[in-house]
């Protein structure tokens, strides 16, 4: 006897062979798929449905292809106030296409509003990412994300939990204005808290322009993580072209949100455009290039770093020195902040990615897949790009770059065994990419706020300044406390840049001479960074790729000798011993170098790297 079931669409019962107990519940779609365990599957099945009929949906419906819908909105992140406009139309577009639109929530970061930082959290996003798309029934899944640490985080569960994906980014926010001069998160929120310790703006003008850096919803308007990010995800082939600048308060948005719904339907009944298999070390070449490209931020190569590692077949041909071979061939062809001068709205207006991707086509992997099915020089084939007159775009041609090759450097050295990063094409005073001076050792964040600002610091425009402690284990979550403020004394006297180290990050949206990311951090006991002093001679050569101090072998190993007795007769808590996420995180995250990743959550998993 066959079964039956109430359609809801007329009230009749109907035939439904999901509760035939002869066959067995094989299917790896739908609601079918990845059943709760009961000891019985079609009893499982059967209680799913009890409960998914709760929310009012038919047969008809259930049997649809689902497509889940990743909701990352929270009242804590502006980043993302558009995305209940968003799911609407994504939900539109699956609809309109014959799926089952299913939302649920994850975690949501926002920069300003996750203490210690956001990166400390980007490793639990990204297992709640993995794990949510693994638990539930879902064929396809579109990720809505946007701020910073939130698109890597989403990719990094994605590539791991390996279903079909779409990605979608609320898009960049608008610019303000403030006497008639548009300003914009965050690259302008920096300088004008600069001018204003500087003394050449006063508090009144600062609460104003305070109203007017993040004027509408959406990631900060300049070439800041958040839009190096989306840039990145479509040269990875995971998302429309003009996904990566459309505003997030534009109509344009919301279409492309619909275009994404109706991609993940098509994307839900493929098995070759999983992200393991349509993401390859082409594609992750084609990323690097438009990072280059764009002076996109430092952030990202962490990022870059942690999402290959996550992909069995990647990880290990991506490493820091990728990111340089890359970028002394690329040149730097878009004029953003805070690079150059603009914001996504103009790069938007210049054509976008489709018009970077035409400048750059002689770097790019055209034969990369995309999550269309077609590879990336079919997409740009099949694409209409609207010539923007040459006076009116920020996307320069490829003979014409902004800066030559390089905008992103890797550093290495004895200060530097690991590698170190910097934003070579952000530097306010190019005379410092080739500089020696004394360092101003500052032990961590708090005696760096303690003693900046002394009027007795001994400190002068040469010297170098060195901020510890601020690694992935040092002061938990890597924080972007690398862009280390000038001096007050200096900075009244007109000094704008300094040779800046740390082993921190710096956002995005910052500039200056300053490396970044320094391998290994100085909380680790063999660290050279971590056994600095104040005078100790440092030169940078950002043409020779070199960080270096001037100690002899012996000098260096002595001092880290030094170091492991006073931590032996310390009686600091370890801190791999605390509790919770806490004690996860300091006794599972890897080095800069290897993307701040969790060592168990990789590809090869703890103890293969
Ligand atoms: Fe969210 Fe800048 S704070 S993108």
């Amino acid at each position: 006897m066959v079964a039956q079931d109430t359609d809801a669409s007329n009230g009749q019962t109907q035939p439904n062979s999901d509760y035939d107990l002869s066959k067995p519940i094989t299917s790896t779609q739908g609601m079918r798929q990845g059943l709760t365990s009961y000891g019985d599957a079609h009893f499982s099945l059967f209680l799913r449905k009890v409960f998914i009929k709760a929310m009012g949906y038919s047969e008809d419906a259930l049997s649809r292809p689902i497509i889940g819908i990743i909701n990352t909105y929270s009242s804590f992140n502006p980043c993302h106030a558009n995305i209940p406009q968003l799911m609407e139309a994504v939900k539109r577009g699956v609809q309109f296409n014959g799926g089952l639109a299913m939302e649920f929530p994850t975690i949501s970061i926002h920069e300003s509003f996750a203490s210690p930082t956001s990166m400390y959290l980007r490793n639990l996003m990204s297992m709640d990412t993995e794990e949510m798309i693994k638990a539930q029934p879902c064929d396809a899944v579109v990720l809505i994300g946007g701020c910073d640490k939130t698109t890597p985080a989403q990719l990094m569960g994605a590539i791991s939990a390996n279903k079909p994906v779409a990605h979608l980014v609320t898009g960049p926010m608008m610019p303000g204005s403030h006497r008639g001069q548009r300003v914009g998160a965050c690259t302008d929120c920096r300088n004008n808290w600069a001018a204003f310790r500087a003394g050449t703006i006063d508090i009144e003008d600062i609460a104003a322009i305070n109203d007017e850096l993040a004027p509408t919803a959406g990631t900060c308007g300049v070439m800041g993580t958040a839009s190096t990010m989306a840039c990145i995800l479509v040269a990875l082939g995971m998302m429309p072209f003009a996904g990566a600048s459309a505003p997030a308060v534009s109509a344009a948005r919301l279409r492309i949100a619909e275009q994404t719904g109706r991609i993940a339907v098509s994307l839900a009944s493929s098995t070759t455009l999983k992200p393991r298999a349509l993401l390859t070390r082409s594609s992750f070449l084609n990323a690097i290039t438009v990072l280059q490209a764009t002076g996109g931020s430092t952030n990202a190569v962490v990022h870059l770093l942690a999402i290959a590692g996550r992909h069995p077949d990647v990880a290990g041909t991506i490493d820091l020195d990728t990111f340089d071979e890359v970028g002394r061939r690329t040149p730097l062809l878009v004029d953003l902040k805070p690079s150059g001068d603009n914001y996504m709205t103009d790069f938007h207006n210049s054509g976008g990615m489709l018009a970077l991707f035409h400048e750059l086509k002689p770097l790019l992997q055209l034969d990369a897949m995309t999550f269309t099915g077609r590879t990336l020089g079919e997409e740009m084939a099949a694409a209409t790009l609207i010539q923007v007159p040459r006076n009116l775009s920020c996307i320069q041609p490829f003979d014409e770059p902004l800066y030559l090759a390089s905008s992103l450097v890797v550093l290495r050295g004895n200060l530097a065994p690991g590698g170190a990063v910097m934003k070579a094409s952000a530097s306010k005073d190019r005379r410092l990419t080739r500089h020696s001076g004394k360092a101003v050792v500052f032990h961590n964040s708090a005696d760096l706020a303690q003693r900046v600002d002394d009027p007795d610091l001994a400190v002068d425009a040469d010297s170098v300044l060195v901020l510890q402690s601020i690694g992935p284990k040092g002061n938990p979550g890597m924080p972007e406390a690398g862009m280390i403020p000038i001096p007050r004394k200096l900075a009244a006297q007109g000094v704008q840049d300094m040779l800046r180290l740390s082993d921190g990050r710096m956002s995005g949206t910052a500039g200056g001479t300053i490396v970044l990311h320094i391998s290994p951090e100085s909380a680790e006991l063999d660290s050279v960074l971590g056994i600095l002093r104040d005078g100790d001679v440092i030169t940078c050569d950002v043409n020779g790729r070199g960080l270096n101090v001037d100690l002899t072998q012996e000098e260096i190993a002595a001092r880290i000798r030094e170091r492991r007795e006073a931590a032996r007769a310390s009686k600091e808590r370890d801190p791999r011993r605390e509790r919770g996420y806490r004690g996860l995180y300091q006794r599972s995250v890897l080095q800069a170098e290897f993307g701040a990743d969790f060592d168990f959550l990789t590809a090869n998993g703890p103890g293969e790297i």
